[in-house]
């Protein structure tokens, strides 16, 4: 089944806030909250999907044949490919009813594990998200990243320890969910968290063998403070414009944050990225992987059984047929200075924006190898 087919069975079950659209790009549910969209006037859903667009991409065929690789090395996991299942809480909520969280859990983690990728779990103010998610990820032999909220310090070392008795790939925080409009005035409390903190909660997973990975970094400065407190990875996230309204698309902030985050950090990004080619283009701009959230919870409705476990591998293959390179409009010139001509492509765009990969390597995983196109 293709996305427009998933998402054409999914208009059958899925709940009134979801129009499950053939792209997802965050315009039909814009400022629908519950449900899918982005909170405010709702415009920031749909700005993540066109900054990804309005990357351009360009061909170049001239070079010797090779099969394409799309196998990435995230979070100290060896992956089919560089994308995952981005956390989804509250299904049910946002969704209807075919779902609650855990089904949808169980759903997406089984489906990434086995395309041989990873899902993430999101948490909620019912402690037994948590407890089932985790309880699922230790069944499947820790192929899976449960995103803790940043709750009170009691709350948030209790869901830690569970967590991370998972044996999971990692744990996650998504820092930024203090602003989510149902965490407000609810028991427990969830708020900010310091440098201090975050490197407390890093360094308790260490201890316990995991690697912490920080969701919700919009800028440079954060993300240097999450590296300086020992974090092994950030999500570039504004929470598919769920927080606050109003923040810039993840693309745009993408360059500087992963030259911010150093060699240690491992930088991954979400937010509108809907196809093997925005793939390619989230990883020419130095991230070393992506989440896609929404579109799996569509594919989940609309998929059943059968579908559910496509949409990664169809992600891959659209990855494998995207032939081109990229070549980020930058008034015509490199980080350096050079001027960007027409015959500058992929490598010298990627060995500027993305230091520590060779471009090359970018080129043979996800350009293919001019065949099928
Ligand atoms: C209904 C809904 C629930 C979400 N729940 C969580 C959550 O529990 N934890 C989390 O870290 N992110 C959560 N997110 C944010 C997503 O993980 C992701 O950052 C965001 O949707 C952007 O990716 P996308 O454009 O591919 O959907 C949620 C998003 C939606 C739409």
């Amino acid at each position: 089944m293709s996305y427009a087919e998933l998402a054409a069975a999914a208009r059958g079950t899925i709940g009134p806030h979801c129009r499950a659209c053939p792209v997802c790009d965050g315009r039909a549910c814009a400022g629908v909250m519950p449900g899918p969209g982005d909170k405010g006037v709702g415009r920031v859903a749909e700005k993540n999907w066109r900054a990804w667009q309005a990357l351009s991409v360009n061909t170049d065929t001239l070079h010797e044949p090779f099969s394409a690789d799309t196998s990435a090395t995230v979070l100290g996991r060896e992956l089919s490919l560089p994308v995952m299942i981005g956390p989804v809480g509250d299904v049910q909520r946002h969704y209807g009813d075919v779902y609650d969280t855990m089904g949808y859990n169980r759903c997406v983690l089984e489906a990434a594990a086995e395309e041989g990728t990873l899902a993430w779990t999101g948490d909620g103010l019912d402690a037994s998200i948590m407890t089932q998610s985790c309880d699922l990820i230790s069944e499947l032999g820790g192929a899976g990243v449960p995103t803790v909220k940043p709750w009170d310090d009691a709350t948030l070392m209790r869901k830690l320890d569970e967590a991370l008795a998972a044996g999971p790939a990692a744990v996650a925080m998504d820092i930024d969910a203090a602003g989510l409009p149902f965490l407000r005035g609810q028991e427990p409390p969830a708020g900010a968290k310091s440098a201090e903190k975050i490197a407390e909660v890093a360094a308790r997973c260490h201890d316990a063998g995991s690697r912490f990975v920080l969701k919700g970094v919009m800028t440079a400065a954060a993300a240097r403070r999450a590296a300086e407190a020992g974090v092994d990875a950030i999500v570039v996230s504004n929470h598919g414009g769920r927080v606050l309204d109003g923040v810039p698309a993840t693309a745009d902030v993408l360059p500087a944050i992963v030259a911010a985050a150093g060699e240690k950090v491992e930088v991954l990004v979400d937010g509108g990225i809907r196809s093997g080619l925005d793939v390619f283009r989230a990883l020419a701009l130095g991230a070393r992987a992506c989440l896609i959230c929404r579109p799996f919870v569509v594919a989940a409705f609309g998929g059943g059984a059968g579908g559910r476990a496509r949409l990664p591998g169809a992600a891959a293959h659209r990855a494998r047929r995207h032939h081109g390179d990229v070549r980020r409009a930058r008034g015509g010139q490199d980080r350096a200075g050079r001027p960007l001509g027409l015959a500058h492509v992929l490598l010298v765009t990627c060995a500027a924006m993305r230091p520590r990969r060779p471009a090359g390597l970018i080129w043979r995983q996800y350009c293919g190898c001019g065949q099928n196109l």
